[in-house]
């Protein structure tokens, strides 16, 4: 399978690690052998259609902080160009969020999807603007858009969902669904302030690009929509999510929920009638009611109740591991058909 990473931040480099150190295990269990033909980071591209040699990428990416100066297959590329002309079968895309037009995720995975590459996305910009359009170009592709990535980290909450709906109706998504802000409370109910929090869960390498992302609940509402499309088959998008985030939560609310066996948690809701982020008050013995960077998600089923799977929600490696589970999924498909 030979694949392009556009985007070579956290995340990709994580992927390329995990990568070279699963080299021989994924050959063996899974039969996938992947090339990396290109690698794009803002400042310009490696290429080589014979496969990249990983470990010297990585080291010229951490002594010259662009893939562009790797002798003889560096280049001043764009991201677009190399999706453009390097032959591949799938897109790995890793750029970072952008909620106001998805851009520049939102033109490479069109790019990619037009040109009849499948599509694996951690960016979650694109998806939560515009889900069901790009899901609806994938199936008339007839290509994969795959995006475990894109909530919970490595915690395999798509599956997992898929797994629960089998035979039953899910009817129901409630999550906390943001490590940054869970963070933040979770500090807070230690008595810190909201701003020495904050600089905790960045200094963690959490957080957003723009923390207001995480803080304002957007972050939150993107994850919930992504679920939305895909567990309860809602064709919703960003817009339609109601939200409110943590800026005005202060340690005293806390204090009085702690006091009353309770505790305050940013949750995001999906139900076909309604979609909405909001800090809600729950027990201390809610599934939900996780601490510092945990995710959990709970789903309703109608006829099972409510399932809850928890786990780190964000991190490189972490997030790492959901596009080597994409890329066994595509594998298997692509032997498929
Ligand atoms: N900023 C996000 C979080 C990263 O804190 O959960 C993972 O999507």
């Amino acid at each position: 399978m030979n694949v392009i990473i556009a985007g070579f931040g956290t995340i990709g480099q994580s992927f390329v690690q995990l990568l070279m150190n699963h080299k021989e295990f994924l050959k063996k269990a899974y039969g996938m052998v992947t090339k990396v033909v290109a690698i794009v980071d803002s400042k310009g591209a490696a290429v080589s259609q014979r496969g990249l040699d990983l470990n010297l990428v990585m080291r010229c990416k951490r002594e010259y902080g662009t893939v562009a100066k790797v002798p003889s297959v560096g280049y001043e590329m764009s991201f677009l160009e190399a999706i453009q002309s390097v032959e591949a079968n799938v897109l790995i895309e890793a750029t970072y969020t952008n909620l106001t037009n998805g851009e520049p995720g939102m033109t490479h995975i069109l790019t990619a999807l037009q040109l009849g590459l499948n599509v694996v996305t951690v960016n979650k910009g694109p998806l939560a603007l515009a889900m069901p359009m790009l899901k609806e170009i994938a199936e008339h592709r007839k290509v994969a858009l795959k995006f475990s990535g894109t909530v919970g980290g490595g915690l395999p909450v798509l599956a997992f969902a898929r797994e629960c709906a089998k035979g039953d109706k899910v009817v129901k998504v409630e999550g906390v669904l943001n490590g940054t802000t869970n963070y933040i409370l979770t500090r807070m109910e230690d008595g810190l302030k909201f701003e020495e929090a904050l600089i905790e869960a960045q200094e963690k390498g959490y957080a957003e690009r723009d923390p207001t992302l995480d803080i304002s609940g957007m972050d939150t509402a993107c994850k919930l929509v992504i679920l939305a499309n895909e567990v309860l088959g809602n064709r919703v998008t960003l817009k339609d999510v109601r939200v409110e985030g943590i800026a005005d939560i202060k340690p005293e609310d806390l204090k009085i929920a702690k006091n009353a066996g309770k505790t305050i948690r940013l949750i995001g809701v999906a139900e076909e009638s309604e979609v909405f982020v909001k800090p809600l008050v729950i027990d201390q013995s809610d599934p939900l009611a996780v601490k510092y960077t945990y995710n959990a998600i709970t789903l309703t089923l109608e006829n099972s109740g409510r399932h809850t799977i928890t786990g780190k929600g964000a991190g490189g490696r972490e997030t790492a591991t959901a596009i080597i589970r994409d890329l066994i999924s595509i594998k298997e498909r692509l032997v498929v058909t």
